[in-house]
């Protein structure tokens, strides 16, 4: 990702000494001579750049290469700006008074003779960085994970993605922990690793048991809440429309439990990460003897047990998928509708699963990857299962599955890398508009063929 962000940095830095070579530049000439070779030297950095985004792992001074340059860019970026605001102003635009404006300006000595030196610094340190890139032989750096287009079947398989597996065990065990035999208000933990299905767990008994209570509501919690954020969201998702200027925590609690107090309730608090704010937030629950259910979903098995009030009872702890439904999972995932795995990648898939550890969130990442490529290759398949860390399954820790996450980042081609770090700009847990995301991959000059496509993935 930090190659991207170099690479990102340098596009718009070859955009700027273009317009540098516009028409409207074209009084400086002493200038535009060292600009043009600027513009050069920076666009074949850029493709040795864009060569190694592709690239899981880099060699320590190719790294430092990459680094060099990113630093170089941002000082090149920086000295051009103050360049177009010296002779103008950053935007520079074709008006008569412009280029008046800035020849008289040029004319001055001394402006004339620090913009010709910064030019000279910067050929200077364009020439190093190049030399560098022969040196390194960064050119000839392999690509083990090639480009490839998203195939459309893509958004179908996402859609497949409805097809959970082994699901119906589990949610009866926790609808039994749920129970409504007692009339005590009760909570229930579900307690896993990222990406065991913990949430679409909940979701699903969520959706079986609604009926049977007055009021129901989910929240996303995350790592570090914004705990009025969360209450209000809470208070809409309820029905509280009283609308008031509250935003005290201690104010919102108290409302959610007089809309609380005597109905049935059934809420859903995901992804808890801490004690402290399960105090917070258990305080919006009344227990007042009307058979109301809490789901609390969390990583860390403390928490789970804190939440239930130490009633290890009342936790659930989640299993990974067993290997014939792990198979069901990823063979629905990459044949679709064919459902079955040819013969010849049999061995190949039972490896990459056997790395999956039984994790459905890795079982899909990985499939979506494989189903993604253009062509069916056993080769192809193989050096991806080279690429998962033989650790996984027997520690299926968070930087395995950030190693699976990250191998299928590098396979998105380049376009569509930009547009997948934009979400991370959000909060956690965020609602994200798919309509304001569009909005903000606009003015980054996406191709239009570019838009048609992730429109198509979008569906
Ligand atoms: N039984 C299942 N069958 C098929 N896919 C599943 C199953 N359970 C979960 N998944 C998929 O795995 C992915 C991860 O699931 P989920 O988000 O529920 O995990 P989680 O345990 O809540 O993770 P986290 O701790 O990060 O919140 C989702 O894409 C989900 O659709
Ligand atoms: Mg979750």
């Amino acid at each position: 990702m930090a190659t991207s962000a170099a690479s990102g940095v340098m596009n718009p830095l070859i955009g700027k000494f273009t317009k540098l070579m516009g028409d409207e530049y074209k009084k400086l000439k002493g200038v535009r001579k060292g600009v043009a070779f600027l513009r050069d030297e920076l666009s074949a950095m850029n493709a040795a750049l864009e060569k190694l985004e592709f690239m899981e792992k880099l060699e320590p001074g190719t790294k430092d290469w990459r680094d060099h340059v990113r630093e170089m860019s941002y000082d090149m970026e920086n000295c051009i700006d103050d360049f177009m605001k010296d002779i103008g102003g950053a935007d520079a635009s074709a008006s008569a008074d412009f280029v008046k404006r800035m020849s008289r300006r040029l004319k001055t000595l001394k402006v004339r003779h620090r913009i010709a030196g910064e030019i000279q610094e910067l050929k200077a340190r364009a020439v190093e960085a190049n030399e560098r890139r022969l040196r390194y032989k960064i050119d000839d750096c392999n690509t083990s994970c090639g480009s490839v287009d998203i195939d459309p079947r893509i958004s179908v398989m996402y859609k497949d993605a409805a097809g959970l597996v082994d699901t119906d065990g589990p949610k009866k065990e926790v609808a039994s922990l749920l129970a409504v035999t007692e009339k005590k208000l009760k909570v229930v933990s579900i307690v896993g690793f990222g990406g065991l299905g913990k949430t679409t767990l909940a979701n699903q008994v969520y959706d079986d048991l609604e009926g049977q209570f007055d009021c129901k509501a989910f929240i996303p919690v995350s790592q570090k809440p914004d705990m009025p954020r969360l209450l209000n969201s809470l208070r809409l998702k309820l029905g509280i429309n009283e609308s008031s200027g509250i935003c005290e925590v201690q104010d919102i609690i108290g409302q959610l439990r007089k809309h609380l107090a005597n109905k049935r309730y059934f809420i859903i608090v995901d992804d808890l990460w801490d004690e402290e704010a399960w105090d917070i937030i258990r305080c919006a629950f009344p227990e007042d003897g009307n058979g109301s259910r809490v789901i609390v979903t969390t990583r860390v098995e403390a928490v789970a047990i804190s939440a239930c009030s130490y009633h290890y009872e009342h936790i659930y702890k989640m299993k990974p998928l067993s290997s014939e439904n792990s198979r069901r999972l990823f063979t629905s995932r990459v044949f679709g509708s064919e459902n079955k795995c040819p013969s010849n990648f049999e061995e190949v898939s039972n490896e990459i699963l056997k790395k999956c550890g039984g994790l459905p969130l890795a079982i899909i990442t990985i499939a979506s990857l494989l189903a993604s490529r253009r062509e069916r290759s056993r080769n192809d398949w193989e050096n991806i299962r080279n690429s998962l860390g033989a650790q996984f399954s027997i520690n299926p820790t968070l930087k395995g599955m950030r190693s699976i996450l990250n191998l299928s980042y590098m396979n998105l081609p380049l376009h569509l890398r930009t547009c997948f770090l934009y979400p991370g700009m959000y909060p956690e847990d965020y609602e994200i508009l798919r309509d304001e995301l569009v909005r903000q991959w606009m003015p980054k000059a996406l191709s239009v063929i570019c838009m048609e496509q992730i429109w198509r993935t979008l569906g």
